[in-house]
């Protein structure tokens, strides 16, 4: 295998959200989706187990910006119900994340300083961990809750490339099997590090992209199909010569989107690994959360299609860019820079002639899980 494909099949070198910020501006839905999930989180932190400091973790947090409302309201309801346990977070993402804004965020360093609850409550203390989530992260039976929103569907290394789409979504079916495998036995490692890393009486609750009961996923709810748009504006690149075969084949997202039956599989018998590392499904179900950007257009007459263009485009720039330039890699910066504007360019061109369809609605399989005695 050249030094290139291995590079571009081994996923935690390459991937990373837009830094500085820029993933969780321009990420509202992934915000709305994790604030949805209030009562849910209420409830299982009202049932943990009585344990002398809180531990929680937030794995695949990016720069911290989408789950920073929620973790503040966590706080805030324990501190106004008198539990002044010391409270830890640990943050955790691949290496490339950008932790300096994550850490900032919650010191009320960056503009937005409504949440930063390490600056406003006592006794709160932030850590981080640039390791992936498919390894033990922390010490065993230490874990009080762990949380995790819109990361799990990443692979830890692509078992092939997707010759002909980019995402598993459009892959042929050999193609297909071969991620949904991988995605398996990625599942069980995930779960099993956090059975090790929970305490008796732990809880954990993901929101994970996945396929709901009507075939639905991210950006594929009823009207076009975001991937396949990746994918036609991608192939029209190679069509006119901007990019080679190569670099259209090696742009393949390292994601597989499970099934709410992929999701469960593990828990469905007690003589599993999971359920005998003492994992319990308490609940999992699907969720829409509407576009946000989508939203907005539809409710507001005076906006033209070009401003939703304006501001839909970059909400998937902000999570798939990398895939993308990842694949230019041996090129000169700037050319890489030029070819990924001109496609991006090129999709914000089409939303803008014609709006209808377009929309980055998330689908979510939504579990609460419980580590049993
Ligand atoms: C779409 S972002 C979601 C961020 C945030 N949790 C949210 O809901 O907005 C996915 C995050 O998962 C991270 N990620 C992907 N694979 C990972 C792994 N193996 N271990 C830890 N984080 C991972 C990515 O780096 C990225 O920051």
């Amino acid at each position: 295998m050249t030094e290139q494909k291995e590079q571009s099949l081994n996923t935690q070198s390459v991937l990373s959200m837009r830094g500085a910020g820029y993933y969780s501006q321009r990420t509202a839905g992934a915000k709305d989706a994790i604030d949805s999930l209030r009562p849910l989180i209420d409830t299982a932190i009202d049932q943990l187990a009585d344990m002398p400091v809180l531990r929680f973790a937030d794995f695949g947090a990016a720069d911290g910006g989408t789950s920073a409302e929620m973790w503040h309201h966590v706080i805030a309801r324990l501190r106004n119900k008198g539990d002044n346990r010391p409270v830890e977070i640990l943050y955790t993402d691949l290496p490339s994340n950008d932790f300096s804004t994550l850490f900032k965020t919650m010191q009320g360093m960056q503009e937005q300083t409504d949440f930063a609850y390490q600056d406003k409550f006592e006794n709160v203390f932030v850590h981080g961990c640039g390791t992936g989530f498919h390894r033990q992260l922390m010490a065993s039976n230490s874990l009080s809750f762990g949380f995790s929103a819109t990361a799990m569907h990443y692979v830890s290394a692509k078992p092939c490339e997707i010759a002909d789409h980019v995402h598993m979504v459009g892959a042929s079916q050999d193609e297909r099997t071969a991620f949904a495998a991988q995605a398996a036995a990625d599942w069980e490692r995930i779960l099993l590090a956090r059975a090790t890393e929970m305490m008796d009486g732990g809880r954990l609750v993901v929101m994970n992209f996945g396929i709901d009961e009507h075939g639905r996923y991210l950006g594929n709810t009823g009207g076009q199909n975001m991937f396949d748009r990746f994918c036609h504006h991608w192939c029209q690149l190679m069509d006119d010569g901007v990019i080679t075969r190569d670099e259209f084949i090696r742009a393949s997202f390292a994601q597989h989107y499970r099934t709410i039956d992929e999701f469960t599989a593990p828990f469905t018998t007690p003589d599993s690994a999971v359920s005998k590392a003492g994992l319990k499904l308490v609940s999992a179900r699907t969720q829409l959360t509407k576009c946000p950007y989508r939203k907005a257009f539809e409710a507001d007459d005076t906006m033209d299609a070009a401003s939703f263009a304006g501001q839909l485009i970059p909400t998937t720039r902000s999570w798939s860019e990398t895939v993308f330039s990842t694949a230019l890699a041996g090129r000169p910066a700037a050319e890489i820079t030029a070819i990924v504007d001109q496609f991006y360019g090129a999709y914000e061109a089409e939303v803008a002639a014609s709006p209808d369809g377009h929309a980055m609605d998330y689908i979510h399989i939504i579990m609460e899980i419980e580590k049993q005695a």
